[in-house]
């Protein structure tokens, strides 16, 4: 099998590294690609939110299946324009994109197929703003119904902060705090089959022990030894297969990732957002402990034959996920800083560092050119082991103004979630 990645990521660059790896596939292309992605795939020039311009290079290529990564393309049509070009596609249709590109629709298709979430107001007006603040009180949860690269919410106890933000957005959901651990949990589905994968953690928050501000992830780990034992199937059967039922019966049947990002909270699961592709970094941590051939997951989801794929198999053990960002992320980022000893840190035992915003500086050098950088990924037997191997990685790369946490699987690791 041919198969055509689409964006510019980390999640991008294991998505592709996995591909690599795959027996079942003969090519890997990417487009645009980073310089980690052009170690294993043919790199080539797209703007990726243009449909008609990533459907022609497909063609062109002859591939057999099209991988588009990030929300952004997906929100505008990539994936429609080249299925009408008869190729396949792994990710949903705009329609079905909404799940993640409005958090008021996806509140809608919840309500709907009853799957529990944050109660929730939608609110345009500074009367309607005001009102909503008040009847959840604080903590505020402030999100910005459009896409916003996971920074458009804002979790405060400040109510001149939470207005301040609902007053900058267009349309803004207000709703209820949810206490309790987050879990990310994805599932491929091609609309009907729904396969879930194992939990993973994110770690949101900038600064180590989950404080600053939020950013896209800083790091993660999967699977979670302190998760539930029916967490997975509790939420397939209350979360996912309701969401994929409710989307197909409503018009906008959802094939591709659905990612659920949950809060475990003393009054049972909820929904804290969807998203429509995969998670970043989760997907790092994850694709390194996937056994079953991502392209027959991915392929089965965009041509309608998952049920013959059956659930995807894991290898024991557990994987971590580092994120190295560049000075004054997320409010800012920082180009062409150097960034120094990834040779070295990717050739250690168990270890995979994945470019994320990554590029060449006129001379060949490796410079940052984003917010998130570099995900030092690394497994182990456990927890403890894959984590000390991404960090002694981590350890080894330099990355000029650069900054990581510290604490990613830490207490995890420990036994003590
Ligand atoms: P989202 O973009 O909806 O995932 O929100 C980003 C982050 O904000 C989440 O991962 C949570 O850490 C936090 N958050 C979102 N909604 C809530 C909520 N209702 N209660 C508490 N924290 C939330
Ligand atoms: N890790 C959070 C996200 O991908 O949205």
């Amino acid at each position: 099998m041919k198969t055509l990645v689409i964006g510019t990521g980390g999640r991008e660059h294991a998505l592709a590294l996995a591909l690599s790896r795959d027996p079942g596939v003969t090519e890997v292309h990417a487009a645009p690609g980073n310089p980690g992605i052009a170690a294993v795939a043919a790199l080539h020039e797209v703007d990726p939110l243009d449909g008609a311009a990533v459907a022609a290079l497909a063609t062109e290529l002859g591939v057999d299946l099209v991988v588009v990564g990030p929300e952004a393309p997906l929100v505008a049509g990539v994936a429609d324009a080249v299925r009408a070009a008869g190729i396949d596609c792994f990710g949903p249709s705009a329609a079905a994109a909404q799940l993640e590109g409005s958090k008021a629709f996806a509140k809608e298709v919840m309500a709907a197929a009853e799957v529990p979430t944050a109660l929730a107001h939608v609110c345009r007006t500074r009367e309607e703003i005001e009102a909503a603040l008040d009847a959840f009180g604080a903590p505020y949860v402030v999100k910005d119904d459009a896409l916003a690269a996971g920074k458009g919410v804002v979790v405060t106890d400040d109510r001149q902060v939470a207005l301040d933000h609902a007053l900058s957005c267009d349309q803004v959901v207000i709703e209820e705090f949810l206490d309790g651990p987050e879990v990310s949990l994805f599932a491929i589905t091609d609309g009907q089959t729904v396969l879930p994968l194992q939990p993973a953690q994110d770690f949101k928050r900038a600064l180590d022990g989950d404080e600053g501000p939020n950013t896209g992830g800083m790091g993660a780990y999967t699977p979670l030894p302190w998760a539930p034992d029916d967490l997975v199937a509790d939420v397939t059967r209350r979360v996912l297969v309701p969401t994929v039922e409710e989307m197909a019966r409503c018009g906008t049947p959802f094939s591709g990732l659905l990612y659920a990002g949950l809060a475990l909270t003393s009054r049972g699961v909820r929904v804290v957002e969807f998203n429509a592709r995969f998670g970043d970094p989760e997907t790092q941590a994850l694709l390194a402990l996937l056994r079953t051939p991502l392209s027959a997951l991915l392929r089965g989801a965009a041509n309608g034959t998952l049920a013959e794929v059956g659930l995807p198999q894991w290898a024991d053990g557990s994987a971590v996920t580092v994120v190295m960002a560049s000075a004054g992320y997320p409010a800012t980022s920082s180009s062409g800083d150097l960034i120094t000893g990834v040779d070295q840190a990717d050739a250690l035992e168990g270890v995979d560092v994945i470019h994320a915003g990554t590029a060449r500086d006129a001379d060949g050098n490796l410079v940052t050119a984003g917010g998130r950088v570099l995900a030092v990924t690394a497994v182990g037997d456990d927890l403890a082991v894959a984590r000390d191997r991404a960090y002694a990685a981590v350890a080894a790369i330099a990355i000029e103004g650069g900054q990581h946490r510290t604490d990613i699987a830490l207490t995890a690791s420990r036994g003590e979630v």
